[in-house]
C-alpha cells in the first residue's frame, strides 16, 4: 500500500531539477505531466521524463523519446546518446546545465519503439507549454520526430544543420545523436552541425534583439493548448 506521506514528499530527479534551476513554471508543469493518464504509455512507464535545465534557457534541444536509462532514472539523454550530446555541447564549450533538453514524447514506448502519432499528440499541449516557459532563441530538432514539428515534406538527411526562423527565434535540424553513435559517417556530420550552434545563437540573440515580443511562432501558435482537464480527456 502507498504511504501518502511518502508519496507527497517525494519528488522526481526532473522536478528537483526544475526546483533547484528556480525556473518559474516548471515544477509545476512537470507535476502535472507526472500524473498524466492521456495515452497507453502512462500503463508502462517507471516515470516521466519531462526534461531537465533552466527556463529560461537561450539554447532548447528537443529529442524523440525516453529510453530505458531515462524511464529508471527520470532524466532526459543520460544514456549512450546522452553521453554523445555531452560531448557534442562540450566541444562547443557548452554544457547541459546551461541548455532545456526534453521530449517530443515524455514517457517511454516500450521497447524503445518509434513513438506513435496519438502519443505525440497526447504530449503536444505539454511541449508546447515547456517551449512557452522555455523561451528559447535557438531551438536544435534531434531527429525526425521533433523535427516533423517544424518541418515537413523534407527529410533531415536534405535539411539537416540549415536554420530557419519562426517568429523571434531559429529552430535548427540536427540528426538524433543516437543516429550517429550507429553510424560513423554521421558523426562527422552532426560534429559539423553543432559547430555552428555558437554562430546560430549570435544569430538569434540579434533576431531576439530587433524583434524582443513578436514571439509568434506559427509552428506553435497553430496548437491551441488545452487545460489539463481537456488533456485527460484526450484519453
Ligand atoms: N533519445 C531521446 O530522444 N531522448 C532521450 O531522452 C534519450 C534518448
Amino acid at each position: 500500500m502507498s504511504d501518502p506521506i511518502a508519496d507527497a514528499a517525494y519528488a522526481s530527479p526532473a522536478i528537483e531539477d526544475a526546483r533547484r534551476t528556480g525556473a518559474p513554471g516548471l515544477v509545476e508543469l512537470y507535476e502535472e505531466i507526472a500524473d498524466c493518464p492521456a495515452c497507453g504509455l502512462a500503463r508502462t512507464r517507471t516515470q516521466t521524463v519531462p526534461g531537465s535545465g533552466p527556463a529560461p534557457a537561450e539554447v532548447m534541444c528537443i529529442g524523440e523519446a525516453p529510453g530505458a536509462r531515462e524511464d529508471e532514472q527520470g532524466l532526459p539523454f543520460v544514456g549512450a546518446a546522452g553521453r554523445f550530446l555531452d560531448e557534442l555541447l562540450g566541444d562547443i564549450g557548452m554544457s547541459r546545465e546551461t541548455v532545456h533538453i526534453a521530449n517530443v514524447v515524455k514517457c517511454r514506448p516500450p521497447g524503445n519503439r518509434d513513438p506513435q502519432p496519438e502519443e505525440i499528440a497526447a504530449c503536444q499541449p505539454f511541449l508546447d507549454r515547456q517551449i512557452a516557459l522555455v523561451d528559447p532563441l535557438l531551438i536544435v530538432t534531434l531527429g525526425r520526430f521533433s523535427m516533423a514539428r517544424w518541418f515537413s515534406g523534407t527529410t533531415i538527411s536534405r535539411i539537416h544543420g540549415q536554420p530557419k526562423r519562426f517568429g523571434n527565434r531559429l529552430v535548427v535540424p540536427m540528426f538524433h545523436p543516437a543516429a550517429a553513435l550507429r553510424r560513423g559517417d554521421l558523426r562527422t556530420v552532426i560534429h559539423a552541425d553543432f559547430a555552428r550552434i555558437p554562430a546560430l545563437i549570435e544569430e538569434a540573440r540579434a533576431i531576439r534583439a530587433e524583434a524582443p515580443s513578436d514571439a509568434t511562432d506559427p509552428a506553435l501558435a497553430a496548437t491551441a493548448v488545452p487545460p489539463p482537464s481537456e488533456q485527460r480527456a484526450l484519453l
